[in-house]
Formats: structure tokens, C-alpha cells, sequence
């Protein structure tokens, strides 16, 4: 190994949890997860650390329209987003969460020294305000007419039709987003951080190599317009961390996210017995790396190297900016079916395939990156499988059938296996360096090579030449030693694959390592049956991920809908029957609700998942006898806003209506979460 033994801590931001995991944050977790596992294989003592984004208004308001705690919304999200991230093979060392102890007892600790530093003073200021609902209005939250071109339904913050940026009491005609109610101004105290006494240390710092070079440039314009002091205190209601001393202030969600860092790994270093301070002190040896997206870099390029220094902590020896997703050329469109939640990709496509083709593409540069799903299929098939599993494809069989899964003692051509050896550090460097798409093309390279060699010495032909057993068992042992460099070389990107190539060649291909031991081919060795490894993308697949993922346009109008499908006749096929989900539920709560005389919302147990639902229900039951009782929901009916909130589903009822509505009861014997068939 070129470099001696490192100590690594990674992040990726923190994903908000009041939304699923979709592809773009998924390019973030892949291009971390693909820098982590090179870091792995070549044996360096690294850490990779998240946690959910739990706090803050939005996510109060979600919950609050749910009608459940923040607690239970925030554990909710959580659930979904540790699934999604396993079954994408991201290797956290710690997935955490914002909200707990140990980021709590930090920020008060951060926000205790700077205030000792003198970093934090508090001024009086004036801010929108709903009178209805009683809570300060963040800027996302008032819309309005845009000042300059007039168009209506604005954000508080900036315009989308005309791109203005403005503060919410330039909008003509505001309104809060959450009442409907005309904001008030009203006066309120807050915490800030004197951002300006950074500014040298930032200079010096930005200008260190400690940032990309286009975000640099960025930096210096943020400088020469001045640091302004940064607001990190809000109102009650609020969910997040009271300010110590306060009763109804708490810290801004962005002061107590980027602690959320240090706060996971503290968990994981008191699990595990890890030496935090040897990672996060000032004066560390240890590398800190965060990867995030173009969006975020005011936040982890002076905020929060800000925070670190003022409290006497370490700052991060680099922050790395990605740009956006596209799909097809466009920004991810709901109505065009390209907005793609992390699971609707998992119910139809294997995750190696999306983490190769973000490989293929990505570089150590801030550019948005494309998912061509064109490009997609093509290049998965054509590299990954028409390519590098080929190869193995087309030498494993001799080995299993003629010679009793066992590879020779000597390779056919030693010298290209070496050419392939001394490709690796120049591929680790592009690893190493962030130039995937660089490191992939080198690899692919490689594969090309190694499937000339195949072709050129055509085993298959060989093999039916009497008495060449020994020249056949050196071309497949040569062949698949080959292959097993690549899958080495490969292993940070696709995972899944690696696993399954080292269950075939009985010899890891992902251990932490391995990349050291490229150099000693597989001689003398067992091996495994050959299966299938990996299987094409087939179009009907990616067609099949868009519709799941299509919803209705803002547009289409739902009046006119029932209308169509009046007039269509009334039967429908059984695969359509097939598509809806019916499912057990037990109902854990049954309330009334305020101004709808006809509905009761009710809280779903669908097997480990809960559910809000409304159902109008309301004059054929009472409240009371429900709770405990089993249902049946059509549990994948797309989540509906209504007035009172957003109903996660439908319960099935029979009757003419009124008092005579009777609920569907499944027998005894059935358990929240069965199909119902
Ligand atoms: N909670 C904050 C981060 C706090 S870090 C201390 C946040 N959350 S997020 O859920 O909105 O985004 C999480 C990450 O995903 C961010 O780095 C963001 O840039 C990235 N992406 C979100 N959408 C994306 C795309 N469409 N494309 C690429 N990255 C995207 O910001
Ligand atoms: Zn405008």
C-alpha cells in the first residue's frame, strides 16, 4: 500500500425526515458510499456517518397535519429511510438522528462556547407572523404576488416565474401558507452568531484547498458582499432544542444539523469504544471529509467551520459539493413520472445498476449530472454485463464441468494479468480523487482487453481439440483471474455483485484489503458453481418504475376525470384488481374531527406501519367501539390532502349510507398487515 494506514471520517447531509429518499439524495449516498468502500479495500480506518434532519417547522406542521407527535413522524421516516438505504447497499457506520441526547448535550456545548467567545449576541427583530395559528412564519411559508412581474402564488423568498429574490414583506397580498390568514409583523428576540468575526480564519481556510476550486470563486464573492451575522434562534412552537435558559426559544434546525454529524459518530464511538477526540479536536490528525449538494455549501463552507473553531473543535479537511440530478435532460417532474422515490427504483431495478451509472458519470467537480434512461440500459448492459460478467461467463463453465470447479496451477499469460496489477494505483487515484467516471473508464478498459484476450484464445474451441485439457484450464484460470482484478477494482461501486462474484470465486473480491492482494491470483484454488450473476435491464422495467412513479399533473382536473371514466364501461381487468393493495388493519385510534361532521380520523396499525385515514364514518360509529377493532384498507391508494389533513389510504365500508355503513371486519385470526385476497 502507496500510503500508510489513515483515519477517516465521512458524512453525508443529513436527509430531512418528513419525505422519502428519491434518486437525487441518492446520488449524494452513492458517491459517498463509492468513496467510502475504496477507502475500505484499501485498508484505512474510516468511518461513515448520517442521521436524519429531524428538526424544525416543517416537519412540525407535517405532523401536526397527520395528527401525531413530531416523535412519531420523525420515527416513521426514520424506519423508511434506514430500509432504503440498506437495500442500496449504503454502508453507514452509524445512521442516526438529530433529535437525541448526544446532539442535544452538543449544541448546548457549541453554543456554549461561542457564546463565551463572545460569538453570539441577540438583537430585536420583526417578523412575519400568523395571527391564526399563532407561529412565526419561515419565508417558505407566506406566499404571495411577485413584487416585480406580479405573478401569483410566490414564495416568501423568491419568485419561480421571474427568479426574483426579495423578503416576504415586499409581496403584494401575502398570506400564510398554513391559515390563508394575512401575516402580521410582530416583534421577537433572537440569537446570533457574529459570523463576521470568522471572516479572516474563513479566508484563510476556503483558500486552503479545503474546498473545490469553482466553489472558491463562490466564496470570494460571499466575502467581498461581506459575512452578515446568522440567525440561530427560533419561537415557540417549534420542534427542536430549547436554548439553554430559555423557555419558549429554541436553536435554528441548521445550527444543531451539521452537529448532527458529530453527534451520530459520538454514538457510534460510545457503542463502539472509538476515540472521538482523537478524530474531532482541534489539532486532529484524523480527516474529516462531508460530501453534500451545490445547495447547501454556505452552510458547511463558513457556518459550520465557523462553529467548529469558535468551539475549539477540529474543521473539516474538505467539504465536497456535487451538483443536481436530471432525469432525461429535465429537473425531476412528478406529472412526468422522473420524480423516483428510492423504493419505487428498488420495485422494479437492481440498486448495482443506478450505482454503476452514477459512477460511470460522476466527477470531482460541482456539474449537475444527467440520468439518461436511455443511456442508463445501455450502458449497464452493454459494460457490466455485455462486458465484465462475460468474462466469467464465458470461462467458468470448463472449470465447472471438466475440471471439478478447480483452477490450474499456472495462468495462460502472466504478463497481462501484471498489466492489469499495474493498473491499480492509477486507479485508486481516481478514486481517490473523486473522478469515478475516470476510474471506470480505466476499468472498462481493462474489460475490453480481457475479453480480446477470451476471444483470441477462444476456449471454446480448445476445449473441443483432443488432449488440450492443460491449455484450456490455463486460458480459463488466466480469464478469470482477470476478472477477479476487475471485481476487485469494481467492489466499491457495486457491492451486490461483488458479494455474489465472491461467493462464486470462494475468495472475497470486497474484503477490507483486497486491494492489496490484487497482485496474487487465484492458483491451485477452488471455485464455486457459476450462477447467474447479474441479469440486463430490460426496458419494460424502466417503464414500468416511470408509471408507478406518475402522478396526476397539477392541472388535471378531477371533476372532469369522473366524467371520463362515467362514461367508460364499468368492468375492470384483473390486473388492475391485482394493482390494488388490500390489506388487514387494526384501528389504534378513532377520533372526531373538528368542522367535518362526517368523517372520524382514525390511526391504522398496518403491520408495523402506521396510518392516518379519514373515513366518513362518522353517524354509523362511535369513536369509542372501534379502537381494536380489524378493517380492511386499500393500503396503496396515493396519500389524498384534505382540509384536515393528509389521509394515508381508504377503509372499506358496505351500506347504503348514513347510519347503515358497516366496516368491513376480517375474521378472527387475521393480523394487521395480511393481503387480503
Ligand atoms: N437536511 C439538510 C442537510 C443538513 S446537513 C447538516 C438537507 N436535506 S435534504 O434532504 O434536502 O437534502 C439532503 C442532500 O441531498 C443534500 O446534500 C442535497 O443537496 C441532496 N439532494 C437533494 N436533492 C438532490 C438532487 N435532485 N440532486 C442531487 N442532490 C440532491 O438539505
Ligand atoms: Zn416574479
Amino acid at each position: 500500500m502507496s500510503d500508510s494506514k489513515r483515519k477517516i471520517l465521512v458524512t453525508s447531509a443529513l436527509p430531512y425526515a418528513n419525505g422519502p429518499i428519491h434518486i437525487g439524495h441518492l446520488l449524494e449516498y452513492i458517491q459517498t458510499d463509492i468513496w467510502v468502500r475504496f477507502q475500505r479495500l484499501r485498508g484505512h480506518e474510516i468511518y461513515y456517518v448520517c442521521a436524519d434532519d429531524a428538526h424544525g417547522t416543517p416537519i412540525m406542521l407535517k405532523a401536526k397535519a397527520e395528527g401525531i407527535t413530531p416523535e412519531a413522524l420523525i420515527e416513521r421516516f426514520s424506519a423508511e429511510h434506514r430500509r432504503d438505504f440498506d437495500d442500496f447497499s449504503i454502508s453507514f457506520d452509524n445512521y442516526y438522528t438529530t433529535h437525541s441526547p448526544e446532539n442535544r448535550a452538543l449544541a448546548e456545548f457549541i453554543f456554549g462556547r461561542l457564546d463565551a467567545g463572545g460569538h453570539i449576541k441577540k438583537r430585536v427583530i420583526s417578523q412575519a407572523f400568523d395571527p391564526v395559528e399563532g407561529i412565526f412564519l419561515p419565508d417558505r411559508f407566506i406566499k404571495g404576488e411577485c413584487p416585480r412581474c406580479g405573478a401569483p402564488d410566490q414564495y416568501g423568498d423568491s419568485c419561480e416565474v421571474c427568479g426574483a429574490t426579495y423578503s416576504p414583506a415586499d409581496l403584494v397580498n401575502p398570506r400564510s401558507a398554513i391559515s390563508g390568514a394575512t401575516p402580521v409583523e410582530k416583534e421577537t428576540e433572537h440569537y446570533f452568531v457574529s459570523l463576521g468575526n470568522f471572516t479572516d480564519m474563513l479566508r484563510e481556510w476556503t483558500a486552503g484547498g479545503h474546498v473545490q476550486e469553482e466553489v472558491q470563486n463562490k466564496l470570494r464573492e460571499w466575502f467581498d458582499t461581506g459575512l452578515r451575522d446568522w440567525d440561530i434562534s427560533r419561537d415557540a412552537p417549534y420542534f427542536g432544542f430549547a436554548i439553554p435558559g430559555e423557555s419558549n426559544k429554541y436553536f435554528y434546525v441548521w445550527l444543531d444539523a451539521p452537529i448532527g454529524y458529530f453527534a451520530s459518530f459520538r454514538n457510534l464511538c460510545d457503542r463502539e469504544g472509538i476515540d472521538f477526540d482523537a478524530f474531532c479536536q482541534a489539532g486532529s490528525s484524523a480527516e474529516m471529509y462531508h460530501f453534500i449538494g451545490k445547495d447547501i455549501l454556505y452552510f458547511h463552507t463558513l457556518f459550520w467551520p465557523a462553529m467548529l473553531h469558535g468551539a475549539g473543535f477540529r474543521r473539516p479537511s474538505a467539504v465536497w459539493a456535487h451538483g443536481f440530478l436530471t432525469v432525461n435532460g429535465q429537473k425531476m417532474s412528478k406529472s412526468r413520472g422522473t420524480f423516483i422515490s428510492a423504493r419505487a427504483y428498488l420495485d422494479h431495478l437492481a440498486p448495482d445498476y443506478l450505482r454503476y451509472y452514477f459512477a460511470a458519470k460522476l466527477n470531482h467537480r460541482v456539474e449537475d449530472l444527467d440520468l439518461n434512461l436511455e443511456d442508463f440500459q445501455q450502458r449497464v448492459n452493454s459494460d457490466l454485463v455485455g462486458k465484465v460478467v462475460n468474462i466469467a461467463a464465458r470461462c467458468a463453465g470448463f472449470v465447472n464441468k471438466r475440471f471439478d470447479n478447480r483452477l490450474g496451477a499456472t495462468l495462460d499469460d502472466p504478463a497481462l494479468l501484471d498489466a492489469f496489477v499495474a493498473e491499480s494505483e492509477n486507479i485508486a487515484a481516481f478514486f481517490e480523487a473523486r473522478q469515478f467516471s475516470r476510474a471506470i473508464r480505466a476499468i472498462i478498459e481493462l474489460a475490453d482487453r480481457a475479453n480480446q484476450y477470451v476471444n483470441d484464445r477462444a476456449p471454446w474451441v480448445v476445449a473441443k481439440r483432443e488432449g488440450a485439457d492443460d491449455e484450456l484450464l490455463r486460458i480459463c484460470t488466466q480469464g478469470l483471474n482477470l476478472f477477479r482484478v476487475l471485481m476487485i477494482y469494481l467492489a466499491p461501486v457495486v457491492p451486490d455483485l461483488a458479494g455474489r462474484v465472491s461467493t462464486f470465486l470462494c475468495s472475497p473480491v470486497d474484503a477490507r484489503e483486497a486491494w492489496a492482494r490484487v497482485g496474487e491470483p487465484l492458483l491451485d484454488h477452488r471455485i464455486g458453481k457459476f450462477t447467474h450473476l447479474l441479469k440486463r435491464v430490460e426496458p419494460g422495467q424502466v417503464d414500468a418504475m416511470i408509471s408507478a412513479s406518475r402522478e396526476p399533473g397539477p392541472t388535471a382536473n378531477p371533476s372532469q376525470e369522473t366524467k371520463m371514466s362515467e362514461k367508460k364501461d364499468d368492468t375492470i381487468d384483473i390486473d388492475t384488481f391485482a394493482r390494488v393493495d388490500l390489506r388487514v388493519a387494526r384501528i389504534v385510534e378513532a377520533s372526531l374531527v373538528d368542522g367535518a361532521d362526517k368523517l372520524l380520523q382514525l390511526t391504522l396499525d398496518t403491520g408495523g406501519e402506521r396510518r392516518n385515514v379519514f373515513a366518513g364514518i362518522r353517524a354509523a360509529y362511535d369513536p369509542a367501539e372501534l379502537v381494536g377493532r380489524l378493517t380492511v384498507v386499500v393500503a396503496n391508494l396515493a396519500p389524498r390532502k384534505m382540509r384536515f389533513g393528509v389521509s394515508e389510504g381508504m377503509v372499506l365500508a358496505a351500506g347504503p349510507g348514513g347510519k347503515d355503513i358497516f366496516l368491513l371486519s376480517p375474521d378472527d385470526g387475521a393480523e394487521p398487515g395480511m393481503r387480503v385476497k
